[in-house]
């Protein structure tokens, strides 16, 4: 089957674009000397998770919720860390079975009474934890002055290894300007390199794919823990990169497919994908993609939840003519679907379930 012969709306993944992103975020990290550990977040796709780990030098992969970890463990996939604090009692109750499967699992914690929790839970099976640290975003994690005295007090838990520290600073991933970008990352990452040398663990983890070409300077650094870089979306493309203009060193390779269901207006026509298929952000719209390469001169407006409104330049598009759209941000438009068409060529070559999509818990 062709591409342009799928039905609307669809996500569909080019394969070589994908390979590419792959490549480049793998040749990244061995040229820095240090490891992948993908965030399978980005996409609840074992099988991508598999094609990240088969290009290579990865530590294992990253998660963000406990039923990503099982279901990747299910599937075969070690060693998982899970960058979000394990708190709830349900949950820990199946951390505990979750740790005698996959030995190598571990966890981020930031507080005593949950390092009391998971100790008491682990009791004869032992569990990984990694510090995380509040890079002064305040969404999870202790502070940077916190961290030595929380480390000594994680010593009487036996039950709990400490393996190193998270510092993952989302909020600076975003920032337009590539000097400031650059400034505010190494600031905050070289803070958390002192705090690995002081307590002395083995593991540094952290950064995303906005700073991941920075940070990877850091010598403390073992890890990075990127996840958008695979797919792309159109928030990254629109930071600033190194050379100054749009950030284009990795490529979008998920991107929609919309067709018009509707012309009856003067300049925009409506087409089928809202916010039930397509999670949108004014300042990062989808954009509209030929051969790849995102186009500046036709414009998506959210206009509900099952409709877009796309302006064009010139031509008016005809009733049913589909539109190839970059996404706003990858990882919510992804859990909205069931599927990925895979495509080489304009080809369809295979079918990638989203199989941990909507494992939220
Ligand atoms: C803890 C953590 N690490 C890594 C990532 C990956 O970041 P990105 O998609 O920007 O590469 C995220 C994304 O939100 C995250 O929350």
């Amino acid at each position: 089957m062709k591409k342009n012969q799928l039905d609307t709306p669809s996500l569909v993944l080019d394969i070589d674009i994908l390979d590419e992103n792959l490549r480049k975020m793998r040749d990244l990290t061995v040229s820095a000397g240090k490891k992948l550990r993908p965030h399978i977040k980005t996409h609840k796709c074992t099988k991508l998770a598999v094609r990240q780990l088969k290009t290579g030098n990865c530590a294992g992969v990253c998660v963000a919720k406990l039923g990503e970890a099982e279901a990747l463990a299910a599937a075969g996939i070690d060693p998982i860390l899970i960058t979000s604090p394990v708190s709830t009692p349900q949950k820990i109750r199946r951390l505990r079975e979750l740790a005698r499967s996959a030995p190598d699992l571990a966890v981020v914690i930031d507080n005593l009474d949950n390092a009391r929790m998971l100790d008491e839970a682990m009791a004869g099976i032992g569990l990984d934890v990694l510090i995380d640290i509040d890079p002064e975003m305040g969404r999870t994690g202790i502070s940077y002055e916190d961290v030595p005295e929380f480390a000594g007090a994680l010593k009487k838990f036996q039950n709990l290894r400490l393996r190193g520290i998270q510092c993952y600073a989302g909020n600076l991933q975003h920032i337009a300007d590539y000097g400031e970008r650059r400034r505010t990352t190494l600031e905050r990452m070289r803070r958390a390199a002192a705090l690995k040398n002081q307590l002395g663990v083995e593991i540094f983890t952290g950064t995303g794919t906005g700073t991941s070409d920075i940070d990877i300077e850091i010598p403390e650094l073992t890890d990075i823990q990127v996840g958008s870089y695979c797919v792309m979306d159109s928030e990254y493309t629109f930071i600033g990169s190194r050379d100054g203009g749009e950030n284009r060193f990795f490529r979008p390779a998920l991107t929609m497919l919309t067709s018009v269901i509707s012309r009856n207006q003067k300049g925009f026509v409506t087409i089928d994908a809202g916010l039930k298929s397509l999670y949108f952000t004014p300042q990062a719209p989808p954009r509209v993609v030929a051969d790849g390469v995102m186009r500046g001169d036709y414009r998506y407006e959210w206009f509900g939840d099952e409709h877009g409104k796309l302006y064009f330049p010139g031509r008016k598009p005809e009733l049913g003519e589909v539109f190839e759209l970059s996404l706003s941000h990858c990882d919510p438009t992804i859990n909205m679907h069931d599927r990925m068409y895979v495509i080489r060529s304009g080809e369809v070559i295979d079918i990638w379930p989203i199989d941990l999509r909507g494992l939220s818990q």
